[in-house]
């Protein structure tokens, strides 16, 4: 990287190589991968930065300690403080960003090869992404059942519980166990998905990694699955895991939103990501 050239300019001329890259070599198969960072400008906060994170500010629900409230074993304990959190975080009440929509873009041009995201917002699948082309690697609110029976337990009745605060329980009086939202909590295993999907990273022309921190496996690992020779362009506010560390590696530092309305005018469809947004 020349050090006399004013990052503005190293930026562009970056953004113009990645378009390059992508039109000239008919790039088609684009992985994506994404974390919590994506949805933040959508209200929804995420969960290690300093003061916005949902970690920083679970302290009203003395936690033991803030991942507690994705723990499995803390939750049979005590299922309240999760319970707390899903009524802020539960679906329907967030619309998606610009970012989803630039994902639901590269769908529509038969770009996308797969989405993997630790979100558990379902904003993808409300942005119009296929839920085959995503994989929801920490699960989402989208189902839910019974931790003990693994009993579904009603959307209907859940969404009530959600919005009451309520706990709710296995409708099998035998069983009466708590009923929990299939999200992978820590302990748990991931999604059958996940395990079937993760080569597929290997298969890609061009990977756009955006709002994670890359902090949590075997999620964080997705990366490295990329070829050697295949660029990476991480869009996040912060440098994370090994991005950068590549020849071919494209780091638009900044705010997810105005990293891929950069991206998109360099590929010439701003116009097109924006409408599409407005109509989101
Ligand atoms: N634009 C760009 N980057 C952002 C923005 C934004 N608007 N907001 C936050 N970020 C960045 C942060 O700087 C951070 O690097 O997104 C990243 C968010 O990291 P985390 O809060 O750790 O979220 P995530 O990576 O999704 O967490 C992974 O941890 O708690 C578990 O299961 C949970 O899926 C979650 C997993």
């Amino acid at each position: 990287v020349e050090d006399d050239v004013p990052p503005q300019t190293l930026e562009s001329r970056t953004l113009e190589s990645v378009a390059k890259y992508i039109t000239e070599r008919k790039v088609r198969r684009i992985v994506v991968m994404t974390g919590a960072g994506i949805s933040t400008a959508a209200g929804i906060p995420d969960f290690r930065s300093p003061d916005t994170g949902l970690y920083a500010n679970l302290a009203r629900l003395n936690l033991p300690y803030a991942e507690a409230v994705f723990d499995i074993s803390y939750f049979r304990n005590n299922p309240l403080p999760f319970y707390t959190l899903a009524h802020e975080l539960y679906p329907g009440r967030y619309r998606p960003t610009v970012t989803h929509c630039f994902m639901k873009l590269l769908y529509d041009k038969g770009l996308l090869l797969k989405l993997f995201t630790q979100n558990i917002d379902c904003l993808e699948r409300e942005a119009g992404v296929p839920g085959e082309m995503i994989v929801e690697a920490h699960g989402s609110f989208a189902s839910q059942r019974c931790i003990e029976c693994k009993t579904e337990f009603p959307d209907t009745m859940m969404k009530k519980a959600v919005q009451e605060r309520e706990v709710p329980r296995c409708l099998r009086k035998t069983c009466n166990g708590l009923v929990k939202p299939d999200i992978v909590f820590f302990g748990e295993a991931l999604p059958e998905a996940f395990h079937r999907n993760r080569t597929l990273p290997a298969a890609a022309d061009l990977a756009i990694i955006m709002g994670t921190s890359l902090s949590v496996q075997p999620f964080a690992s997705l990366p490295s699955y990329v070829r050697e020779e295949t660029p990476r362009i991480l869009i996040n506010l912060e440098r994370v895991g090994g991005l950068g560390s590549r020849a071919d590696d494209v780091l638009l530092l900044g705010e997810c939103d105005a990293g891929v309305r950069k991206l998109a005018d360099a590929l010439g469809w701003l116009d097109e990501l924006e409408d599409l947004w407005q109509r989101t």
